[in-house]
């Protein structure tokens, strides 16, 4: 049997970069998925390329109502929610370049940005949890990023959002944790997908410079994890924020340039 074998997992952000990679690895391990994104058309592709068991609906995470529906649906059309993903953020470029430092980012921007990733992250969470509690038993994986683990030059919007996903997803690991429901976060280091080239390509190198590995991720490197928090075989893990980053942030942060400085003594 598949370790995800009919599993209903809902995963947020579905169409993009890493959100399709982790809908075919949950597909290609006998889940049955539903595939949420607020461009409808791309889960409508994901759907036509993937088969039947991958279910596409439109969700904007920052509308209170509509995320209520479609995880409500979601359970009325296949019976229960085994796994809440919330992997949608806002990360399209324009947002990335306007989320600049404390001073400098327009208010408007830094609201809307902890109002979708934090507030639409504690939503689907508030959603399903009700559901998951009926069934006795749950699943959430929520998403960070190595931006909450130190401080950021710009983005202060976007890493403090990611923070605060972290600090939820210990708080719904303490409370419902002996009602059977798990909630870990996955935060991830710089994975190539076709947003992080459109935001910056030169930062490829730079990144990849100071990791560990000898290249940078792949949304499938995520898919792998995700699949196997989503599977019960990570039955005792729960409160986690689990790093996945090519050990960028594992080491000294002089390290690439104390390699340097080592070869020019050589
Ligand atoms: N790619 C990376 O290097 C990286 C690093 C750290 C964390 N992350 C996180 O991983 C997650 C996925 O990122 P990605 O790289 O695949 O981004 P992406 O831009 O490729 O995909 C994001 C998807 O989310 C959808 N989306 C945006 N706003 C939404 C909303 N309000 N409601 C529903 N869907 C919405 C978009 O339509 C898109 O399909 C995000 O939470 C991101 O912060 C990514």
């Amino acid at each position: 049997m598949k370790r995800l074998q009919d599993k209903v997992i809902l995963i947020t952000g579905a169409g993009g970069g890493i959100g399709s990679a982790c809908v075919e690895r949950f597909i290609d391990e006998g889940a049955i998925v539903v595939a949420a994104d607020l461009m409808l058309a791309s889960v409508e592709k994901l759907a036509n390329r993937l088969g039947d068991r991958v279910i596409p609906v439109q969700v904007d995470i920052g509308d209170e109502q509509l995320f209520k529906s479609v995880i409500d649906g979601a359970v009325a059309r296949l019976g229960r929610l085994d796994v809440l993903f919330n992997n949608a953020a806002l990360t399209d470029p324009t947002t990335q370049y306007m989320d600049t430092t404390a001073t400098d980012i327009p208010l408007e921007l830094w609201r809307r940005t902890l109002e979708v990733n934090v507030t639409g992250t504690f939503m689907g969470c508030r959603f399903a949890i009700p559901h998951m509690l009926k069934q006795g038993k749950g699943n959430i994986i929520n998403t960070a990023s190595i931006g909450a683990n130190a401080g950021d030059s710009v983005r202060v919007a976007y890493c403090t959002s990611k923070i605060a996903i972290v600090g939820l997803t210990k708080n719904i690991a303490t409370q419902y944790g002996k009602k059977g429901i798990r909630c870990n976060a996955i935060a991830p280091g710089p994975i190539v997908t076709e947003n992080f080239h459109k935001v910056a390509p030169e930062l490829g190198p730079m990144l990849l410079r100071h990791a560990l590995t000898p290249e940078l991720g792949t949304p499938d490197d995520i898919g792998a994890l995700a699949a196997y928090l989503a599977a019960d075989e990570s039955r005792f893990m729960t409160g986690q924020c689990l790093t996945i980053d090519g050990g960028i942030g594992a080491h000294h942060p002089h390290t690439a340039d104390f390699d340097d400085y080592l070869a020019g003594l050589a």
